[in-house]
């Protein structure tokens, strides 16, 4: 077992990456909150695949289901969840398990985080994405005329991540968490360049090494008031193409054509190599993932929705670019010097 902690306001938020997750998930509630009712919110498939797992882990549980679409990620399903709890007399003590991929950790955060002011949260992540990313930080969230615009802070006490529910993930979701991977080799950690090329169906290095540089930036700078920022990488650009494909684009199809454009820029601004710029699109390119922005989107488009955006500081959004694998640098960019530097 490996572990990782973030310290916050919050109290701890212990991560570990282990076997058998969904089993340690009801021993971790009995040892933990052995009065407590407990909440598994999770999405269609999950539960049509883990649904007989999840009774034998949590025999007691209500289970929640949610489609397993970004449609979910809504005030609205957030709003009738807190009635369903209230419902079932769920109180503040109980617990609220997150189970699934980024859609529904985000939504499971959230409500976690606002039902009765917050309760106890959970998590077990059942994506890439969500293991090496969306679980781990505390951010919560659902859409609002653009990705994430309501949310909150609220870190998992408990993050449980189990590789073994890769092997039922499909296949575009698996490449969709390879994007948040290439981004932390980009960024952060240049040693995931190589355990990302050898495409290996191991996935504890990956694990490893992508936990480990998102629980450093967090522990630094949980509410993403600096350091935190570099986790944007590919994203400003991304959130703006995923929302303008209506999701037809997974997540991390839209941050991997947002990688390839805050590299456009980096080059125009003359802190890239090209030659750099070319080994991230290959590794990108490794997984199937897309380069080039869809048909029929247009670039204008794209930068409009950057308005929007709710990392914008007055008329800049600090952007953040890979100088070098493993390397980044923030620069603060207005939507016009985007622009310029992608034409
Ligand atoms: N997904 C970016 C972050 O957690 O900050």
């Amino acid at each position: 077992m490996t572990t990782f902690t973030i310290k916050s306001p919050f109290g701890l938020s212990k991560i570990s990456i282990e076997d058998n997750g969904l089993q340690k998930l009801g021993a971790y509630i009995a040892e933990h909150h052995q009065e407590a009712r407990i909440a598994v919110i999770t999405d269609n498939n999950v539960a049509e695949l883990y649904h007989d797992k999840i009774k034998s882990s949590l025999p007691n549980a209500d289970i929640f289901v949610v489609e397993a679409s970004e449609k979910s990620k809504s005030m609205k399903v957030a709003e009738a969840l807190c009635e369903d709890l209230l419902e079932v007399g769920f109180g503040r003590n109980d617990v609220v398990v997150g189970l699934g991929g980024g859609m529904v950790t985000d939504l499971a955060g959230f409500v976690a985080s606002v039902y009765m002011r917050g309760v106890p949260y959970v998590v077990v992540p059942t994506t890439l994405l969500s293991m090496i990313d969306a679980a781990v930080g505390g951010k919560t969230g659902v859409n609002l005329g653009a990705k994430n615009i309501i949310g909150t802070f609220y870190p998992a006490e408990a993050v449980l991540v189990d590789q073994a529910f890769l092997k039922t993930l499909p296949e575009r979701e698996l490449k969709t968490g390879m994007a948040e991977a290439i981004k932390y080799a980009a960024i952060l950690d240049a040693s995931l360049e190589e355990v990302l090329m050898a495409k290996k169906t191991d996935y504890q290095p990956i694990l490893e090494k992508c936990i480990g540089a998102k629980v450093k930036v967090c522990n630094e700078d949980l509410k993403e008031g600096g350091l935190r920022k570099v986790l944007n990488f590919g994203h400003t650009l991304g959130h703006a193409i995923e929302f303008l494909s209506h999701y037809k684009l997974t997540h991390g199809e839209s941050i991997s054509i947002g990688i390839v454009l805050a590299n456009q820029i980096a080059q125009n601004l003359g802190k890239q190599t090209k030659a750099h710029g070319d080994r991230v699109v290959e590794m990108l390119k490794k997984y199937n993932l897309p380069t080039d922005l869809p048909k029929g989107m247009k670039l204008a488009e794209v930068i409009g929705m950057v308005n929007r955006d709710k990392k914008m500081e007055g008329e800049k959004v600090t952007f953040i670019l890979s100088p070098k694998m493993g390397q980044y640098e923030m620069v603060k960019l207005t939507p016009n010097e985007l622009m310029k530097y992608l034409k």
